[in-house]
């Protein structure tokens, strides 16, 4: 049992139960219920209730895909990156946690905090950046959140897990101090939150199977982590039990082949046909059951590794209350949640905003509430949720641009420019069909309308947006269909041009010139229009900062086959610890717009930091500086902190290190104070493990990665 703290109440669980009782805890069933999306059932005769896990990380999508019950879309995880805020992480966490509940679900299989690598990545907008220092504290905040009400947090995908294509069968490639110092800080950060189960991947890391991976899973997350929790399969990607559990798998969902469970469709999807890459093979799946209980008659799989698989199970049931005195088993226990509450569609509109990134503004925003303006974009007519895939979520109530828009001046002239842009949808795979649907055929009328009406209007609004899903990667950067060619042509018509971007990640901006204001809004959820007005018409900031890096698509440095997607199954992840912006600060490449980046409608001026506990680094030095806002209307700054170490042969040139969203009246001035994260000063070596160098550190203060406004110098000793 590896020493670990195991309760009475579990411990006396464990001597109770026979072994086939223990084998149906460790492996999901159907759901009778047909509400979650992975289930466990519980052992009536020991009062051990079922375990309902429902997806994440956007909101919750009980009832399944077929029969979604509605439920709060909260924006993309990048968005909630964006806001810089691990306080509105922590809120959303604890929403979606009470939505879980109000649904009779028990775990959220969220937060996504795989890094961003891939700028073409189709699940980009489920995981939170490019950057492990963000990514780790708004992680572990979205995970106290949930668990913070009483939900076991699932932080996915473990680990490497930074591309859709190939997804199933590529091995990531990837050295040790890389994985230490970018690819685990997030699910360190998690586990160091409390988070009850972690889900391992698809995806192989230097050819090990992440379900089956000892040194991962059993030597770093859990002996070296102290993780007591259980570790789950992503859906369908076991392949082998011994090999799973003697890895560390603890549970393995949803419990049955991809063949047994889609099968009743008789040949529909034919499952042989789907693409082996991107989805898990008819035959993955389901070995927890007869084929582990085989391993452990014959010794291949210890008897205690089983004990120890159920004790983690029990565990984190017992963590959130299920196993309480007296136990609930045929009745769900008390555990009261809240859908839709008007808590929550505040919270999904005020994140939404805070995540808005004003990429450029030339003094065209914020709008005069009288300003004329012409909505354009072929999407308006509805809000924009997320991306394809098993994140989906099915909102009670949904505010669309051109609602929000003719609500608030019903003079806007509202224009699609083009047909609608389809949606991606992981299911599009099970046709074979993995293409986006995007009207591209010669004349527009539609455009031309459009036109029209950017020329008769004072300011043009124009709304665009890229389609990712899981299971796929987007082709490009391109904004799909003709949607260039719209904005483009608004921008000549005349008028000022605020072009709106509703992307997964980042895109290339090819109308940038032209244009007087673009804003990054991702994937903005059910509160999209509200959000956009409230930005655009300055009633609130664009309170957001990038959480990647956006430049052109030939510039980020996996645009080598090598590296991505890879060649014979293996995905080189040679540019080490090159990532984002640690890539474009080395080599001096060409960014658009740096990571960090986001204009504000006010104005900062940064005065002499200090180092506020001496003037050494270690555990719990902080900086300080004075931020005036120097503009005649309150305005939010994001500031941040970068560490500059000494020696960069082998070191990024700057590392985030800190930063605090903070809001500032007109007129003033406010100490901001920001803590360096523990590993600031650090870089990982192969035999010392964490290791500070001696030396001078340059701690940079500013608005960006690109855009640092002043510096304190910090010594170490040897
Ligand atoms: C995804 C997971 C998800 C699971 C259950 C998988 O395809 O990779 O993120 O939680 O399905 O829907």
């Amino acid at each position: 049992m590896d020493g670990r703290r195991t309760s009475e109440t579990v411990e006396s669980l464990l001597d109770d139960l026979t072994r086939e009782e223990k084998l149906d805890l460790v492996r999901g069933a159907p759901d009778p219920e047909g509400t979650s999306t992975g289930y466990l059932p519980g052992v009536p005769r020991l009062d051990v209730p079922p375990l309902r896990l429902v997806d994440g990380p956007m909101g919750i999508r009980a009832g399944g895909f077929e029969d979604p019950l509605a439920a709060t879309a909260f924006p993309a995880s990048i968005s909630l990156a964006a806001t810089f805020d691990p306080e509105l992480a922590r809120e959303q966490g604890a929403a979606m946690a009470r939505e879980a509940k109000a649904r009779g679900q028990d775990a959220v299989l969220g937060p996504g905090v795989n890094l961003i690598r891939v700028p073409q990545g189709g699940r980009n907008f489920e995981y939170l950046s490019e950057e492990p220092t963000l990514s780790a504290a708004q992680a572990g905040a979205v995970v106290r959140g949930i668990q913070g009400e009483d939900a076991i947090a699932t932080p996915k995908h473990y680990v490497a897990n930074s591309q859709e294509t190939d997804r199933v069968t590529v091995s990531s490639e990837v050295d040790e101090r890389t994985l230490r110092e970018l690819y685990l800080p997030a699910f360190r950060a998690a586990v160091d939150a409390g988070a009850g189960s972690v889900m391992t991947a698809y995806n192989r890391i230097n050819g090990i199977d992440a379900n089956d991976h000892a040194h991962l899973i059993r030597d770093v997350l859990k002996e070296e982590w102290g993780f007591q929790g259980y570790t789950v399969s992503d859906w369908f990607a076991t392949r082998d039990a011994a090999s799973a559990a003697n890895g560390g798998l603890d549970l393995e969902m949803p419990g049955t082949s991809v063949r047994e469970a889609f099968g009743e469709y008789e040949g529909e999807p034919d499952l042989d046909a789907i693409d082996p890459g991107g989805m898990p093979g008819p035959d993955q799946g389901g070995v927890f059951g007869a084929d582990l209980a085989v391993a452990i008659e014959e010794g291949e799989v210890p008897l205690e590794r089983l004990d120890d698989m159920v004790a983690r199970v029990l565990r984190a049931m017992e963590e959130i209350g299920l196993l309480g005195d007296p136990r609930p088993t045929t009745e769900r226990p008390d555990r009261e949640g809240a859908i839709d509450t008007d808590d929550h569609r505040a919270l999904a509109e005020r994140i939404a905003v805070r995540g808005t990134v004003l990429l450029e503004n030339d003094g065209v925003l914020p709008l005069a509430d009288d300003a004329d303006v012409a909505l354009i974009g072929p999407n308006v007519d509805g809000a924009t949720l997320g991306g394809g895939g098993s994140s989906a979520v099915t909102p009670v109530r949904e505010r669309s641009p051109a609602t929000a828009f003719s609500d608030r001046e019903p003079s806007v002239t509202v224009e699609e420019g083009l047909p609608p842009v389809e949606g991606a949808d992981l299911f599009d795979l099970f046709d074979g069909d993995g293409e986006e649907e995007v009207e591209s055929d010669g004349r527009e009328p539609k455009m031309d309308d459009a036109v029209a009406a950017a020329e008769r209007a004072e300011v043009a609004v124009v709304v665009v947006g890229d389609t990712t899903t899981e299971g796929r990667d987007r082709e490009d950067l391109r904004l799909p269909g003709r949607q260039d060619e719209l904005v483009s042509r608004v921008a000549d018509a005349g008028g000022r041009t605020v072009v709106v971007v509703n992307s997964g990640g980042p895109v290339e901006v090819p109308w940038r010139e032209k244009v007087d204001a673009i804003a990054a809004a991702w994937y903005p959820g059910q509160a999209d229009g509200a959000a956009l007005t409230a930005v655009l018409y300055g009633d609130e900031e664009p309170g957001g900062r990038l959480p990647v890096t956006f430049a052109p698509e030939g510039e980020y440095p996996t645009s080598d086959e090598r590296r991505y997607p890879g060649v014979d199954g293996e995905a080189h992840y040679e540019e080490g610890l090159f990532v984002g912006y640690r890539h474009f600060d080395a080599a001096d490449a060409e960014a658009t717009y740096p990571f960090g980046h986001g204009e504000s409608y006010a104005e900062f001026a940064y005065g002499e930091p200090e180092l506020v506990e001496g003037d050494r680094a270690g555990p719990g030095v902080a900086v300080r500086v004075p931020v005036e806002n120097v503009a005649d209307r309150p305005g939010r700054e994001v500031v941040q902190v970068y560490v500059r170490p000494p020696r960069n042969d082998d070191r990024p040139v700057r590392e985030l290190a800190g930063f605090a969203s903070v809001e500032i009246g007109a007129g003033e001035e406010r100490a901001v104070e920001m803590g360096l994260e523990g590993r600031a000063f650090s870089r990982w070596d192969g035999e010392e493990g964490w290791t500070v160098d001696p030396g001078t550190y340059t701690v940079e203060v500013g608005r960006s990665s690109g855009d640092l406004r002043t510096t304190v110098a910090v010594e170490i000793e040897p």
